[in-house]
């Protein structure tokens, strides 16, 4: 484990239902770091951001993660938030009857440095809003309900900004969207690089949501194991060049098991 990291997997493995999915997986970001997983469909990247987050459906059977100095392995999922962990949903939930402003204000309460005055909530919200492209009327809106893909990513956005974690986990924020909403959601990034030197842990497909963002590693996974860890000059490789060569090496080095 690397002392200076922000977060830390080590040697995580974890499974669903008797189901192994990940396999002795590590990773390690420091603060103010943005880091890439990638992969193919189905090869454990939303697993990996769900352990980490704390999903309980879920189970750690070996390794440890540390998150700013302390073990939160066991720890629950909304102790890990107010530790300053966030992920974004791949498929954000629909929730009937919560209006979109009422979550919001649900989700910083009680959270020291966040905690502020109704009519402070109502200004800073509008100006995210704005800043996202979003129309304030969805605010008064049911949660998630009849919203399209790229407004319910521009939510998750939303939210990001709002609680400025400390790192935070995007998982395909930048699938399904149209040309604006993706830019809607790399400008939502920066502005939350920009606003509070988080560290992100972006999971994508789409290398175009990463073309303006320094990234500083990328990690390929493959039948729920890190294959390959890089620098930024791996992006473009892969998207020429697709994940083939590292699923028929992960296939190999299984034949051999
Ligand atoms: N809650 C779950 N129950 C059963 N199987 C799951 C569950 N979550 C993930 N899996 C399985 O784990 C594997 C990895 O899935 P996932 O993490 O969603 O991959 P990715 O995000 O890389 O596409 C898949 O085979 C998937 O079916
Ligand atoms: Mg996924």
């Amino acid at each position: 484990m690397s002392t200076d990291a922000l977060l830390s997997v080590a040697n995580l493995t974890a499974s669903v239902d008797e189901k192994t999915i990940l396999h002795n997986v590590n990773l390690n970001v420091r603060a103010g770091e943005t880091h890439v997983l990638m992969g193919p469909n189905g090869a454990g990247k939303s697993t990996m951001g769900h352990v980490i987050m704390g999903d309980p459906v879920y189970t750690v059977n070996e390794g440890t993660i540390t998150f700013d100095g302390a073990d939160i392995t066991e720890l629950s999922c909304d102790k890990r938030s107010r530790a300053g962990l966030f992920l974004s949903f791949q498929a954000p939930v629909e929730i009937p009857g919560v209006p979109l402003s009422s979550f919001l204000r649900a989700t910083i309460a009680g959270r020291p440095g966040l905690e502020m005055k109704g009519k402070e909530f109502r200004r800073r919200v509008k100006e995210l809003a704005a800043q996202l492209d979003m129309d304030t009327a969805y605010l008064n809106r049911e949660l998630g309900v009849g919203f399209s893909g790229g407004e319910k990513k521009k939510v998750e956005m939303l939210q990001l900004l709002l609680l400025q974690p400390k790192l935070a986990i995007l998982d395909e924020t930048d699938s399904g969207l149209d040309v604006d909403a993706l830019s809607v959601v790399s400008r939502g990034m920066d502005a939350y690089r920009a606003s509070c030197d988080g560290s992100l842990v972006i999971i994508t497909h789409n290398t175009r949501i990463l073309e303006h963002l320094t990234v500083d590693r990328v990690h390929v996974m493959v039948g729920g194991r890190i294959v390959r860890e890089d620098d930024a000059s791996l992006i473009p490789w892969i998207d020429e060049h697709g994940f083939e060569s590292f699923e028929r090496e992960a296939a190999g080095t299984a034949d051999e098991r």
